[in-house]
């Protein structure tokens, strides 16, 4: 009796001491991916505080997060998609003349970075007979949107691209001619995606940044929505950029032109 209850202590402590391993071992295997994890999370961080941003809490429609003295907005959700094909659009923003601006022969290669629903794509498609309009956007919603005209329309020259909030996703030296319309101020990173684009123009490649003038309170647009002419040409110049001319003959937005330094 005395032995069978020893084996009974012996096989009790060994169950014990199983379950001890087992039990590490399970802790071992949660903990190790979650430190992996935490070695992912913070690599981005490491790369977001080299100075290039900063941050700081400011306009509500800000992220908080500032390049070169101004503050980033928020992207324009696809719940936005309306306001982008609003009728009076036409006359407000008149893209006709917009259109003139760039100056667009048939067989160019024209990429439209923040595409949005296409407002812009489907009227210079028809221009580039011969060419082709890449319509970049990072929001599946405004990609399908567009997708969805280009099918009824059907259209062929325009090649849908998914783009990353740090590149436009597009192939090396292939772009005549960028258009950026109220977009390049919600850039989440405006450094990383003017490397890409600088890297996607061709060499006598030519870049239309269409932004709403931050110097006239008479456009009816939140400040953070709007950029001046000195701080566009200031951050373009920065990445390799060099500034043309403004034509100036929009109703509420700049129209700057710029090329490779
Ligand atoms: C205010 S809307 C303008 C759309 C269009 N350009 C127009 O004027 O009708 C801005 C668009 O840019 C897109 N966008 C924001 N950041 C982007 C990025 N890094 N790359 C590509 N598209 C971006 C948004 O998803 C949104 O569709």
């Amino acid at each position: 009796m005395k032995l069978l209850f020893k084996n009974y202590i012996d096989l009790l402590s060994i169950f014990i001491k199983l379950k001890q391993g087992y039990t590490l071992l399970l802790v071992a295997i949660i903990i190790m991916p979650l430190q992996g994890c935490n070695s992912q999370t913070k690599a981005p961080v490491a790369i977001e505080t080299n100075e290039v941003y900063t941050y700081k809490r400011n306009d509500p429609n800000g992220i908080g997060k500032w390049y070169q003295g101004r503050e980033i907005a928020h992207v324009m959700g696809f719940q936005g998609m309306d306001w982008l094909n609003r009728p009076e659009r036409e006359q407000e923003e008149n893209v006709s003349i917009l259109l003139k601006n760039m100056n667009i022969q048939t067989s160019d290669v024209i990429a439209d970075i923040g595409a949005g629903s296409g407002y812009h794509v489907f009227k210079i498609a028809p221009m580039v007979k011969e060419g082709t309009i890449f319509a970049v956007d990072i929001q599946e919603e405004m990609l399908a949107e567009m997708d969805y005209q280009k099918e009824i329309a059907g259209i062929n020259n325009v090649n849908l691209v998914k783009g990353s909030e740090q590149s436009a996703n597009l192939p090396e030296n292939s772009i005549d001619k960028v258009l950026m319309v109220d977009v390049y101020h919600e850039f989440n990173y405006p450094l990383e995606m003017m490397l890409s684009i600088k890297k996607a123009l061709k060499p006598n490649g030519k870049i239309f940044l269409i932004e709403y003038r931050g110097e006239d309170p008479n456009v009816p647009i939140k400040t953070i929505h709007k950029m001046t002419e000195a701080q566009s040409v200031k951050e373009l110049k920065a990445v390799g950029f060099k500034f043309v001319e403004n034509r100036d003959n929009l109703p509420w937005q700049h129209c700057m032109v710029f090329v490779l330094e």
